[in-house]
């Protein structure tokens, strides 16, 4: 193997490196983000004339419904808290560790559960602390 050729392969390795910490650092945007995702996948069952679960799902009411606001299932937890995503009922029922933590019901969204990808942007932006941006 050729100095130069090790050389090329550090390059790239440093190079893939660097995004893979920039991606996982990246902000992530509440109304980017998450919201779409929620709208798209999760309001034909929480909509605000028969919500399931007491939680309406829509673009202007999400983020007040959520964060900060009382589980319907297990009010001793916020369906959103800040910083703590193993604190958030809603992240619990997206992974499916809900009944663990005392609640009741399916997992979100109902019969197939958050995809990983959804389920990590959610703990980032739990972690991030919650922001509306
Ligand atoms: C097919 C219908 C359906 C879909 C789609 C659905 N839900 Fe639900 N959701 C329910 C039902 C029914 C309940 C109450 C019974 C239960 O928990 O199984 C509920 C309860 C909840 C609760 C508990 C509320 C509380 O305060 O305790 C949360 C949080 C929740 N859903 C979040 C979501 C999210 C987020 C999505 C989308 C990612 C979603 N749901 C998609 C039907 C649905």
């Amino acid at each position: 193997m050729s100095n130069e050729f090790l050389a090329r392969c550090g390059t790239i390795f440093l190079t893939l490196f660097i995004s893979g910490i920039s991606l996982a650092s990246e902000e992530v945007s509440f109304k980017d983000d998450l919201l779409p995702h929620f709208v798209y996948e999760c309001a034909t069952c929480h909509q605000a004339y028969d919500p399931h679960g007491g939680l309406v799902i829509d673009e202007a009411s999400t983020y007040v419904a959520l964060v900060g606001v009382p589980s319907l299932q297990l009010p001793g937890m916020k369906r959103i808290e800040p910083g703590k995503p193993e604190q958030s009922y809603l992240y619990l029922k997206g992974i499916n560790r809900h009944l663990q933590a005392g609640g009741s019901g399916w997992f979100m969204p109902l019969g197939t559960g958050m995809t990983p990808e959804l389920a990590d942007t959610l703990r980032r932006w739990i972690e991030q602390g919650a922001p509306n941006n």
